[in-house]
């Protein structure tokens, strides 16, 4: 193992820039637009596609704090009385879409509550929205259930709770162990909070564990960094996911940086490469095996990550609570990102959906193929049944050029990323975009 460049200032090579971006979708967002709203309806009215899996999403936006790297939608001061709207009004959209021919009868095979944080709920609006979301969209059935939880929020009745609405999976958003860091980068929680949850869910016997690890915090050096990974090997979750820092423009860090008031060492784009490589060798050594460019399980036949590879895989994609995205019958849309026009429009019984995008054949191809190279490799075979396409051929050229790069290895039976290319395989996405939808602002 190299030693890692130390890290530089914002100004120096390959910094982390503000406006990086982790690839969720395709096309970019920015092509999404108001005046196609009425492709969202439209697609809620049709049936479904014959055997196309279904997976509900619901946003829970409440965070104890709001980090200084977050770049997601959440609300740090909302009281209780404005929670319980919000928790009503979730499960209001879930019964209004529940009606529409797209979604009637079907039973979803994933639930996934992600925020923000769906942990900072208390018990009971989490087992009010628990039964009302089952009596419209019933989940027995479902093989995931996905709960995203902040270690501070936890307590062990909360967690029986998420464990008796059916939780399978839970995520644990730890992101580094060293208090100091922890505050620097604005986490609400500590040390300690981690230590203390870990045995309930142990307890508590969960399918699955999960943690979230961010390689490349403020604050972070390459000793803590070695410290972080040995305290996850410690830990031996079923699951660790490793993102590289990215600064969006709506991060409080992105603002600092661009206002000329941030003045403390950044990890480069190099250094959370090395490290992140670090972590994937030691979780290796440890007998875990990588499940994408992010994550890597002790298991890769028992631990499945469902949301994701479905998701990956093109399924129905219902997004619900406020700007969640959407994916049905081939539209993507999502709901308006106000906290008062989500909360308005629902108490009109009509769906808050704020901007839509019908995709073609082909853009549903790239999508479904960029999104499955971040699993590290691609099964031709998958394409040709789906689309009827060798994509192999189809991407001939961008393909050509990342193998003479050493990112990728291609041949008729998919591609095979290298390390190199999976550390960084959400700057080598654009290549396979179209034309008209390369260089587009992203959100
Ligand atoms: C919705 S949060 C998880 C649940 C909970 N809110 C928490 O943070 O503990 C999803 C994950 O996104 C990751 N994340 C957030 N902002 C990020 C950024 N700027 N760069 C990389 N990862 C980020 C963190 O690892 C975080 O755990
Ligand atoms: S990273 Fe998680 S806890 Fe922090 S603000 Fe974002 S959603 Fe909330």
């Amino acid at each position: 193992m190299t030693q890692p460049e130390p890290a530089t200032t914002p100004y120096a090579g390959k910094q982390t820039e503000v406006g990086s971006v982790f690839v969720s979708n395709y096309p970019p967002f920015s092509a999404w637009q108001r005046e196609g709203v009425e492709a969202a309806r439209e697609a809620l009215e049709q049936p479904p596609i014959a055997d196309r899996d279904l997976g509900l999403y619901l946003h829970i936006p409440f965070c104890r704090k709001r980090c200084k790297f977050c770049y997601f939608r959440v609300y740090t001061d909302k009281n209780s009385d404005e929670i319980s709207n919000y928790i009503d009004a979730l499960a209001k959209e879930v019964e209004l879409v529940a009606d529409h021919p797209a979604v009637a009868g079907r039973l979803p095979r994933f639930v996934y509550f992600g925020g923000g944080t769906p942990s900072f709920i208390g018990v009971d609006h989490l087992k009010t929205l628990a039964a009302r979301l089952q009596q419209a969209i019933p989940w027995s059935a479902a093989e995931e259930i996905a709960f995203e939880c902040e270690p501070g929020t936890l307590t062990r009745s909360k967690l029986e709770a998420i464990r008796e609405i059916g939780v399978t999976r839970l995520s644990l958003g730890i992101e580094n162990f060293d208090d100091r860091i922890l505050s620097e980068n604005g986490r609400a929680h500590i040390s300690t909070e981690i230590y203390r949850c870990l045995p309930w869910i142990e307890d508590l016997d969960f399918d699955q564990l999960n943690i979230d690890l961010i390689a490349g915090m403020v604050g972070e050096t390459w000793e803590t960094w070695q410290e972080n990974v040995r305290k996850i090997l410690e830990v031996e979750p079923d699951s660790v996911t490793i993102y590289q820092m990215e600064l969006p423009f709506n991060t409080r860090y992105s603002k600092n940086i661009l206002d000329g008031a941030f003045d403390q060492p950044l990890a480069d784009w190099h250094t959370k490469r090395v490290w992140h490589d670090y972590a994937f060798q030691e979780l290796a050594k440890a007998g875990y095996q990588v499940s994408s460019a992010y994550t890597m399980v002790k298991d890769r036949d028992s631990c499945q990550f469902v949301y994701r590879d479905s998701v990956w895989h093109g399924c129905d994609l219902l997004g619900t609570g406020v700007a969640s995205f959407s994916h049905v019958n081939g539209v993507h849309f999502q709901n308006v990102d106000g906290w008062g026009e989500y909360l308005g429009t629902i108490a009109k019984d009509r769906l808050p959906t704020g901007r839509a995008y019908r995709t073609s054949e082909r853009e549903r191809l790239i999508r479904e193929f960029i999104l499955q190279l971040k699993l590290g490799e691609i099964d031709s075979g998958y394409f040709r049944r789906q689309y009827g396409i060798e994509v192999t051929e189809e991407f001939a050229d961008p393909l050509i050029r990342l193998e003479s790069r050493g990112m990728l290895s291609a041949n008729d039976t998919g591609v095979q990323l290298t390390r190199k290319g999976l550390l960084r395989v959400d700057t080598l996405l654009p290549e396979f975009y179209d034309s008209e939808h390369r260089g587009a602002r992203y959100t």
